[in-house]
């Protein structure tokens, strides 16, 4: 049977999914980056269960989906710079790694036998009314079999996932459509784990220079596995036309392509449009799909990241 979908602006259904999530089950939720599917953060056997619907590595942590910071300060040990940054950018799709407080209830699993624990609180309504009903926090990672395409529409959760979970709650797309920058934190000095849906310079505005993470340290950033967001075609990054048996994912001023992320050149709409245009082309039963050079600046960095991950080589399951 697969999933009901019903409206994230229904009280009725926010109360089901609550009772549902309180019951150990499944739900998707819509946030402002991508689609998440969410289960109770202190539960073992729920964030087990959720592992297994997504079939993601376990080596892989989650993120705890909370209101704001007074719910995340009962988690996470924050330092005054990531308040600071909490503070400029809750609610919002920007994710904090940091500490595991003493008595942190979510579950060890959850954190994949890390010491910290990754906390955001998403800026959509519907996500805001369900942790507010649920009354803790949700772990969410995005609500697609692990290594997919990240779902951006409620549609796009119950063709990978509508078999395998409770409830979907519709909150129409996703108005970022790429996932939450990832910033974690060496002493005092703010490291960019995941490119994300919140700009670089937005972020360095507030901290000076972001570093990157220590190559030497991969539990840094654990979830960062080469082949990911992939697609069934073989994409081909900057390209200026397609070939022969190719669709031509476009940007800005091309005329040729099958579907363009942004005509006048706007990494926001391109960022939102990004994973349901790479879904309607890989739909088309293409060899291939082309991708027009994209600039690396602004959202054009996660966008960017994310084309390089789904043109890898598969070298995941
Ligand atoms: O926008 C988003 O972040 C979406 C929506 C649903 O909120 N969620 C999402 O979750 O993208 P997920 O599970 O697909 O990605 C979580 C990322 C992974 O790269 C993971 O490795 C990293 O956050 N992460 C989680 N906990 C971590 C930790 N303790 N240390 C380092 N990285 C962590
Ligand atoms: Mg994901």
């Amino acid at each position: 049977m697969t999933a009901p979908v019903l409206s994230g602006e229904d009280p009725a259904a926010i109360r089901a999914a609550a009772s549902l999530l309180r019951d150990g089950g499944l739900v998707a939720m819509p946030t402002e980056t991508v689609y998440g599917l969410a289960a109770d953060a202190t539960s073992g056997a729920a964030v087990a269960a959720l592992y297994a619907a997504k079939g993601r590595p376990k080596f892989n942590p989650l993120i705890a989906h909370v209101t704001g910071t007074g719910m995340a300060e009962a988690l996470a040990v924050f330092t005054p710079l990531a308040r600071k940054l909490a503070a400029a950018f809750w609610p919002g799709p920007l994710t904090l790694v940091l500490p595991r407080t003493t008595d942190c209830p979510v579950s060890e699993l959850a954190c994949a036998g890390l010491e910290t624990l990754a906390v955001r609180a998403p800026a959509h309504p519907v996500a805001q009314a369900l942790i507010q009903a649920f009354g803790g926090p949700l772990v969410a990672p995005s609500a697609n079999p692990s290594g997919g395409v990240s779902p951006t529409q409620a549609g796009h959760v119950a063709a990978g996932l509508g078999e395998r979970i409770g409830l979907i709650l519709d909150g129409g797309p996703c108005r970022v459509g790429v996932e939450s920058t990832v910033i974690g934190f060496d002493g005092n000095t703010p490291l960019l784990l995941r490119k994300g849906g919140l700009a670089r310079e937005a972020i360095e505005a507030i901290t000076g220079p972001l570093s990157a993470p220590d190559a030497a340290s991969p539990k840094a950033s654990p979830g960062m596995l080469q082949s990911h967001y992939a697609p069934r075609a073989r994409l081909r990054l900057n390209a200026v036309a397609p070939e022969k048996g190719e669709a031509f994912l476009g940007f800005g001023t091309s005329k040729i392509a099958d579907r363009n992320l942004s005509p006048d050149g706007d990494l926001q709409e391109a960022a939102a449009n990004l994973f349901a245009f790479l879904r309607e082309l890989d739909a088309g039963a293409v060899a291939g799909i082309a991708v027009a050079p994209i600039p690396d600046e602004g959202l054009g960095e996660a966008i960017n990241d994310r084309l390089q991950r789904a043109a890898a080589p598969r070298d995941i399951a």
